[in-house]
């Protein structure tokens, strides 16, 4: 029998969970704890820190996602976890909050150390916790540029009695030498048991013994493996009318859907304090000076692919109360720099709560720009989606 379902759609991973509990439950009780859930791709992790999230009650959370083509902008991790708590900088002692100031780029100065901006983020988490027990959240960590992965290494070794909780996902194999030594979570495939049924369940038709666990061997458990590798196969194969089939390539599973900076590191820099003055500006209720920031940080981020703080800054230019049709810009293929984005997840099959919990929007709102994108390519459904989407994101360039 499958283990019990700890929450609705995860299968097994009982005791993962209740470590996550525990942990959670420590810091509810004044305590500081750090994890990294370490696993390879399409084990789980996320879906293990989507479960941390929904059990963190009466905490606070923070997040940040580690985006690849994001990798060489300083502090453009720890920003993203940040700029939820910028308003209490000011509570800070005064050369941490000019360093923290500095690598967001809301003043200008010379590069702070980096270790003092590791400091200053202890401090301003620590800042907010006194209010209310903190659970930070920080996806694909293995993709967070290295001076943010220094700083929250730094964060994590000096936690001691703050009420938070950092829990990060990295995959294995990952070169984050910052996050050595930090207590590790280690996620495995799916016990049989629970990889059958999570294989059961995106099979519609009959699926033959020996089909059923040589995937389930095949995979080794891993759960979008499991998810995946069904769609290669048609309902004969499925049934065993033609012997076993030969495992398909885990075809695009690892595919990472990011749009590439194409323009210098000075301009990616300039657009990115931008943002961050725009944001800091609004939280000064500052509307119209943000607005015009934010214009400028959008327009220039969607023009360099970079999509992740293209979004942010849409959304912030939201808040300010502008317009959404103002703030999208479109590229050459048509769609704007998110509708690329979902496009992309969608076609790599992920489904629309899973896009929206990834981008941080409802998943109204994936539906909405779903059906935006369908219009525009000129189709009708998600399947479609792979021969219709412009050419792939290349290699990363430097930036
Ligand atoms: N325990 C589970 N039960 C059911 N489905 C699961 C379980 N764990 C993960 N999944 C599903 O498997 C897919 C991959 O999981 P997830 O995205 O969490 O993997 P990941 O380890 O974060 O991968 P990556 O390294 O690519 O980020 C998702 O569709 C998720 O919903
Ligand atoms: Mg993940």
């Amino acid at each position: 029998m499958p283990s019990p379902i700890p929450q609705p759609g995860l299968l097994g991973r009982r005791s993962e969970c209740q470590t996550l509990d525990r942990y959670l439950e420590a810091v509810r009780g004044g305590e500081s704890r750090a994890l990294v859930v370490r696993g390879e791709p399409g084990v789980g992790k996320t879906a293990l820190l989507q479960y941390a999230i929904d059990a963190a009650s009466g905490m606070r959370v923070v997040r940040a996602v580690g985006v690849e083509s994001e990798m060489e902008l300083a502090f453009a991790g720890l920003q993203q976890l940040c700029a939820p708590m910028l308003d209490r900088l000011e509570r800070l002692p005064g050369p941490q909050r000019d360093a923290l100031a500095t690598a967001f780029g809301l003043r200008t100065g010379d590069t702070p150390d980096r270790f003092f901006v590791g400091l200053a983020a202890l401090g301003l988490l620590s800042e907010v916790a006194a209010d209310q027990p903190l659970l930070c959240v920080v996806d694909d960590a293995q993709w967070l540029d290295r001076a943010s992965a220094q700083a929250l290494g730094l964060v994590a070794r000096r936690l001691v009695a703050e009420s938070v909780a950092l829990v990060l996902a990295a995959r294995v194999g990952g070169d984050e030498r910052e996050l050595a030594g930090l207590p590790e979570l280690v996620v495995e495939g799916l016990r049989d048991a629970d990889a059958r049924a999570l294989l059961g369940s995106v099979i519609r038709g009959p699926l033959d013994d020996r089909v059923r666990d040589r995937i389930v061997a095949e995979t080794r458990g891993n759960p979008l493996a499991l998810l995946e590798l069904p769609r290669g196969l048609t309902p004969a194969e499925l049934a065993g009318g033609f012997g076993l089939p030969h495992a398909p390539p885990l075809a695009g599973r690892y595919r990472e859907a990011i749009a590439r900076l194409t323009r210098t590191r000075a301009r990616a820099w300039l657009a990115r304090a931008h943002l961050a003055y725009g944001e800091w500006l609004r939280r000064q209720r500052r509307r119209l000076d943000a607005r015009e920031e934010l214009r400028i940080a959008h327009d220039m981020l969607a023009a360099m692919g970079a999509a992740g703080f293209a979004e942010r800054a849409s959304r912030e230019l939201i808040a300010t109360g502008e317009t959404a049709r103002k703030v999208t810009v479109e590229t050459r293929s048509g769609l704007t720099a998110q509708e690329t984005q979902i496009a992309r997840l969608a076609r790599d099959g992920l489904s629309n709560p899973e896009i929206g919990a990834r981008l941080f929007i409802s998943p109204r709102t994936v539906e909405y720009h779903l059906h935006k994108v369908f219009g525009k390519l000129d189709i009708s459904s998600r399947t479609e989606l792979g021969g219709a989407l412009p050419g792939e994101p290349k290699a990363p360039s430097p930036v």
